[in-house]
């Protein structure tokens, strides 16, 4: 507990959820407002939005999203939104629902629901909450493709596969068909390599607490709408070049393939 707030330290990885920053407001600011969820919302389809939670954790960024859903007061006209958390520990959530005053938003009928059934669904939000328990990496392949990810795992010092060029790829993969796009804290220059590495085109997210950017990779559907994201350019890929830290994670020593695929990327042909 730290300024009122609830923290919680993962005895496995050793690392601390949101260790450095109120867990609600990077939930709203990094997630919530950079995804724009409410104007994705507003779009004229009749398709549902599919966000992707991946890390649910104490649930601070999926309450977020239900919460601004739930701020709009139940206006009629929104998409329905289906929110799939991916958790292969759930201690964090138990643990956190045991003291509800140091993790406030968690004052609300939905966890306790989805812990004990797996699912929750508000009727009037037009809202459905699932949860797919065990490994992302496999559990990523039984849900519908995202519109939108907000991917917070633990750092890849900690938890290295969910943030190598394979797991990237199959991700892209998943979300291709869609103008998807993807929001997470870390702006390692391996990580935006991977990404990019994997087909993803690679934007600056907005600075959170100590983090001067943060990360936004669009499928090339994304990429070609009117975005009004900042994609890295010839800035960055000079950075990249210079760096000792250029291979993507989990990238073999007889396959370079990844470099002519950064190099080469369209977003650096603009
Ligand atoms: C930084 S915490 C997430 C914090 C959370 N998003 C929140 O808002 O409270 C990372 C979470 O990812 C989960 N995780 C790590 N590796 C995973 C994997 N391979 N599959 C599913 N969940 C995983 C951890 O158990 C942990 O709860």
């Amino acid at each position: 507990m730290h300024e009122g707030i609830g923290r919680i330290r993962d005895t496995t990885f050793g690392e601390v959820m949101h260790s450095v920053n109120d867990p609600a407001e990077e939930a709203r600011s990094l997630y919530v407002e950079q995804s724009r969820l409410i104007e994705r919302l507003h779009e004229a389809d009749p398709a549902p939005l599919v966000l992707w939670d991946v890390g649910l954790g104490a649930a601070a960024n999926a309450m977020a999203a239900i919460h601004a859903v739930e701020a709009g007061g139940g206006d009629l006209n929104l998409r329905k939104l289906i929110l799939v958390s991916f958790e292969n520990d759930l201690d964090s959530l138990r643990l956190a629902l045991r003291h509800t005053k140091w993790f406030l938003h968690l004052r609300h009928a939905a966890p306790g629901e989805l812990l004990a059934n797996g699912r929750w669904s508000s009727g009037k939000n037009a809202i459905e909450w699932l949860l797919l328990g065990g490994d992302f990496r496999s559990r990523k392949h039984d849900a519908a493709p995202p519109d939108l990810i907000y991917f917070d795992p633990f750092s890849y010092k900690a938890d290295s596969e969910l943030w190598s060029l394979q797991s990237f790829r199959e991700l892209h993969a998943l979300c291709s068909g869609k103008p998807a796009e993807l929001f997470t804290y870390t702006y390692s220059t391996r990580v935006r390599a991977a990404m990019l590495a994997a087909g993803f085109y690679v934007a600056k997210g907005r600075a959170t607490g100590p983090k001067a950017e943060t990360t936004i990779g669009l499928s090339a559907r994304a990429a070609a709408t009117a975005h009004h994201r900042e994609l890295l350019g010839e800035e960055w890929l000079g950075k990249w070049r210079r760096s000792d830290a250029q291979a993507p994670l989990g990238s073999l020593a007889n396959d370079e393939s990844w470099r002519e695929a950064v190099t080469g990327h369209p977003q650096f042909r603009r």
